[in-house]
């Protein structure tokens, strides 16, 4: 995949799959502006570590769920990088619990948090992709966004959501060379998925025909495909990285 001097923009790079994929992006050579919730010493400590694979890294401490918020990060990294060829929305979090017991605060906090998250980054993004005609955007969604979960209503609905997002964005914007795709991982070695009770983890186990829990590698790859060129005539599309698991 070639990604060299892209620049792209991911959001929740501290941990997790985020990191996987800034670590992928710099590797191949693209320019890699993040954004962290964590310590300003975690985002620069991971700009190091980055700038370490000889290429331009920026940390940026951002809360993607805030609308003003993604629009200064962008304009920063324009000012910064000087333009802005990819991003990832890959920030997310789980609120679970069953919905007889979900509060309104757990599903405000998911909804906004994953799903305006992406409309944020996305609205602030295409200004500048459609002044230069050209543009990826790659959401991280998730298999529960198509398959639904029992006791993560408000994940699998802000997951959903990013799918119709996704395939609107590319609708309206295809004639100006601006892409929008998605990634829908499956069970994923994290820390969002090391909170779970060994037996969910044990029954997700069972059905995948893979017959092993996927890594942030294994989605960074997509991801990197869906920045890259050589995904030029993809748009619209979720592609799911999950051994199978939804066949
Ligand atoms: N792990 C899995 O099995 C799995 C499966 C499907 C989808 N996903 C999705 O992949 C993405 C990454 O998940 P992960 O497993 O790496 O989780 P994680 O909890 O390890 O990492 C999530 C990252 O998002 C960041 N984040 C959370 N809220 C934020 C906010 N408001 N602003 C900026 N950053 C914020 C966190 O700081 C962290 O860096 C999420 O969107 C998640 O829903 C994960």
């Amino acid at each position: 995949m070639n990604v060299q001097n892209k620049v792209v923009l991911v959001t929740g790079a501290s941990k997790g799959i985020g990191r996987a994929i800034a670590m992928g992006l710099a590797a191949g050579g693209a320019q890699v502006a993040f954004t962290y919730l964590s310590s300003v010493e975690k985002g620069q400590a991971l700009e190091a570590e980055l700038a370490a694979l000889g290429t331009k890294a920026k940390g940026y401490r951002s809360d993607a769920s805030d609308f003003a918020q993604a629009e200064d990060l962008v304009n920063q990294v324009l000012a910064d990088f000087g333009r802005l060829d990819a991003v990832v929305n890959n920030a997310g979090i789980t609120r679970d619990g069953l919905l007889m017991r979900m509060s309104e605060q757990q599903w405000d906090e998911v909804i906004q948090t994953n799903l305006k998250s992406v409309f944020n980054l996305t609205k602030a993004a295409i200004k500048p992709m459609m002044k230069a005609k050209a543009g990826s955007i790659v959401n991280i969604t998730s298999v529960v966004g198509l398959r639904g979960n029992a006791g993560q209503a408000n994940y699998a609905a802000s997951k959903a959501g990013i799918v119709g997002f996704t395939k609107s964005v590319a609708l309206e914007l295809g004639s100006r060379n601006i892409r929008s795709n998605a990634v829908a991982p499956g069970f994923i070695e994290t820390e969002m998925t090391g909170a779970l009770d060994a037996k969910v983890v044990e029954e997700w186990a069972n059905q995948i025909p893979l017959k092993r829990a996927g890594k942030a590698e294994d989605v960074a790859n997509a991801v990197l495909f869906l920045v890259s060129d050589q995904s030029a005539y993809i748009t619209g599309q979720v592609l799911q990285v999950d051994g199978g698991m939804l066949t």
